[in-house]
This record gives structure tokens, C-alpha cells and sequence, in this order.
């Protein structure tokens, strides 16, 4: 299929998308690890030495800060032998220690230890370091990638000014949680990306968004599903819902009051935990009880389908599907992007 059909005459991807294990390799290392995400609340980072150990694309990393205050990430792979510098989260750390064999790293990467490498010809430990990756913080939030391509003030471009500074001020972290879905990552994302399946997986969520105004904005990396809040009841205040997807794999679900980041991490060619981090404005954090509970419940209903959803993309029973220009906006600008990617591996690549 051509990657630029307009919408109105535009199908789904392959379903062998969802099931081949060089595409799943193909997309952790060329679309995953090198997409700007959002990997934590940037109060786990907040001094010197603090320090978070993650994975982005399936590579781990370590994001910390370093004793100038400066933002700063490295592959979690010691130069020596690729022993872990940190398997958990840690305050105040002053030197990253490999669990392996204890070479010993500054704050800035540089290798300043390494015991009993004397007699080693050649050796010079200046000339040995952590492999740097980007990380930057945006309103509260750690993001990072492993690899190249745009900015995250590029990526990002346009979403500042429609959640405005009251989007924003004063969101305090208040609860991580995490989802296990037995679905590839994308289904997950697809999923995400309509509010077509609301009235039939999530009828508690459609009585309490507008569905007749869902709206979608498509960005150049990123699109913004709204929907009006009508009443002040249930978990939110009234006001309006803003459901951005930022490629590939971070979401910012604004809420009066409240900000929800789901991060979709691949944990196997069928398998993807999403990351879920909840932050409130000041006076809002007495709804965040109501507020997870709901999320508990519009979780395992999009987990049960997406579960369906990847069978049925493995039965060998299914040709891409034709999407409604009404609803499935979102789904098409994503899975373009997912073809402009497909496409560097090659010609063949570029017609599914
Ligand atoms: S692998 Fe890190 S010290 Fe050996
Ligand atoms: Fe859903």
C-alpha cells in the first residue's frame, strides 16, 4: 500500500507487521530506541548523584544527575566486559561502580578505576567511557533516546502551546503503575489511538467524555485526541480531555487537573508493559483515588482487546482493513510514520 493514501482511501498495516520477529528487531532498534520517550518524573532525578536504571528499546540505560546539576544518560554497559553500573534506582550516588567487577566511573562517564589492570599493555583508562545517550526535560519529565533524529523541541513542536502553562503548573508526581498487555507494542498504540471502540469496550468512559465532539489533530510527530469533560462527576472535574501521542511510544493524557504519562514499552513480539505515571495540580490530588480506580478498569478492558486483537492478527484470517476517516485518523498518521520507517530497509518494505 502506498504510505501516502490519503485517509479516505487508506487500510491498516499488515498484520504481518504485528507478528514477524525481524520487524519487532527492526522497530526496537530503528523506530523504539531511537525515539525521544518519556522514561520518568523528573523529581527522580531532582540532585546529584540521583539516578534511575532503564531500559529504552530494549538497551539499558542510566539517567542521572550529575553533580553540576546537568541531566545526564549513558548505556548501562560497562566498557569492560558490559556489566550493569546500576540495576535499581538511587539517590545521591557519587561514582557509578560496575556489579561485575567493580571498574569505577565518574558522574560524567569517565572511567576512573579499574582494579588490576596494570599489566594490561596499553591500557589507558582515559580513554575509556560509558556510551553518552540524549536526555532532556520537558515540564517535569525525564525524556530520553538511544540513538538519532530530531530534537525533542522539534518532536515536541506545537504541543506546549495547546496545553498552555495551567496544563502544566504545579503537577506534583503522585503514583507510577504498570500494565502488562499480551499484545505487540503497536496493537497497544492502535488501540490508544481511536475512541471509535469506546462505546464497545469501555461504555463507563463514553458516558463520561462527549464522544460526538472526540476530535483528532494530526502534528508532524505527534497527534491530540480531545474530548469536552461535561459534568463535574466521577474522577474529573468538568473542562477538556487531551490524549497526545508522541512517536513512537509516549503518551500525555491531560485530564482538568490531572496529568496521566503511559509510556508503551515492547517486552516481546507479543508482549508490552505500559508505564504509567500519575501527576495532580495542587487541590486536585483528592480525586487521584477515583482516578486510578478508573484507570484500573478502562485498562484491563483495552488489555482484553488488544489480547483479541493480536490473535487475531496472528490467524492467518486477516488483509488490512479499511479505517473510517471519521474516527481513525490517528491510527493512519502513526502507522505512516511506521511505514516512513519500514521504508529504510528497503523498496519492498515500503507497500505494507
Ligand atoms: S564488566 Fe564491568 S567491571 Fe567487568
Ligand atoms: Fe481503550
Amino acid at each position: 500500500m502506498d504510505p501516502h493514501r490519503p485517509l479516505a482511501e487508506a487500510s491498516a498495516l499488515a498484520p504481518a507487521r504485528y507478528v514477524e520477529p525481524d520487524t519487532y528487531a527492526f522497530e526496537l532498534d530503528r523506530v523504539v530506541a531511537t525515539g525521544w520517550q518519556v522514561v520518568a518524573p523528573a523529581g527522580l532525578v531532582s540532585g546529584p548523584g540521583d539516578l534511575i536504571a532503564r531500559a529504552v528499546g530494549g538497551r539499558p540505560v542510566v539517567i542521572l544527575r550529575d553533580a553540576e546539576g546537568a541531566l545526564k544518560g549513558f548505556h548501562n554497559v560497562c566498557a569492560h566486559r558490559a556489566g550493569p553500573l546500576a540495576t535499581c534506582d538511587r539517590r545521591g550516588a557519587r561514582r557509578l561502580q560496575c556489579g561485575y567487577h567493580g571498574w569505577t566511573y565518574s558522574l560524567d562517564g569517565r572511567l576512573v578505576k579499574a582494579p588490576e589492570m596494570q599489566a594490561a599493555e596499553g591500557f589507558d583508562p582515559k580513554q575509556v567511557g560509558l556510551r553518552p545517550i540524549d536526555v532532556e526535560e520537558w515540564a517535569g519529565l525525564v525524556f530520553a533516546r538511544a540513538g538519532d533524529g530530531p530534537a525533542l523541541a522539534e518532536v515536541l513542536d506545537g504541543i506546549p502551546g495547546i496545553v498552555g502553562e495551567t496544563g502544566l503548573a504545579g503537577l506534583v508526581h503522585h503514583t507510577a503503575r504498570l500494565y502488562d498487555v499480551a499484545a505487540n507494542w503497536k496493537v497497544y498504540v492502535d488501540n490508544y489511538l481511536e475512541g471509535y471502540h469506546l462505546p464497545f469496550v469501555h461504555p463507563g468512559l463514553t458516558r463520561l467524555v462527549e464522544y460526538a465532539k472526540y476530535t483528532t489533530e494530526l502534528g508532524r510527530w505527534w497527534s491530540l485526541q480531545r474530548s469536552p469533560v461535561p459534568a463535574d462527576s466521577g474522577p474529573y472535574a468538568a473542562g477538556e480531555g487531551l490524549y497526545f501521542f508522541v512517536y513512537p511510544n509516549t503518551m500525555l493524557n491531560f485530564m482538568p487537573g490531572r496529568l496521566q504519562t503511559n509510556r508503551v514499552v515492547p517486552t516481546g513480539l507479543d508482549s508490552c508493559r505500559i508505564e504509567f505515571d500519575f501527576y495532580y495540580a495542587p487541590g486536585a490530588e483528592g480525586r487521584a483515588e477515583a482516578d486510578l480506580a478508573f484507570t484500573d478498569r478502562i485498562q484491563e478492558e483495552d488489555r482484553r482487546i488488544c489480547a483479541h486483537v493480536q490473535k487475531g492478527l496472528g490467524s492467518g484470517a486477516y488483509a488490512p482493513g479499511r479505517l473510517s476517516p471519521e474516527r481513525e485518523a490517528g491510527v493512519w498518521h502513526w502507522q505512516n510514520l511506521l511505514r516512513e520507517a519500514y521504508a529504510a530497509r528497503g523498496p519492498a518494505d515500503v507497500t505494507r
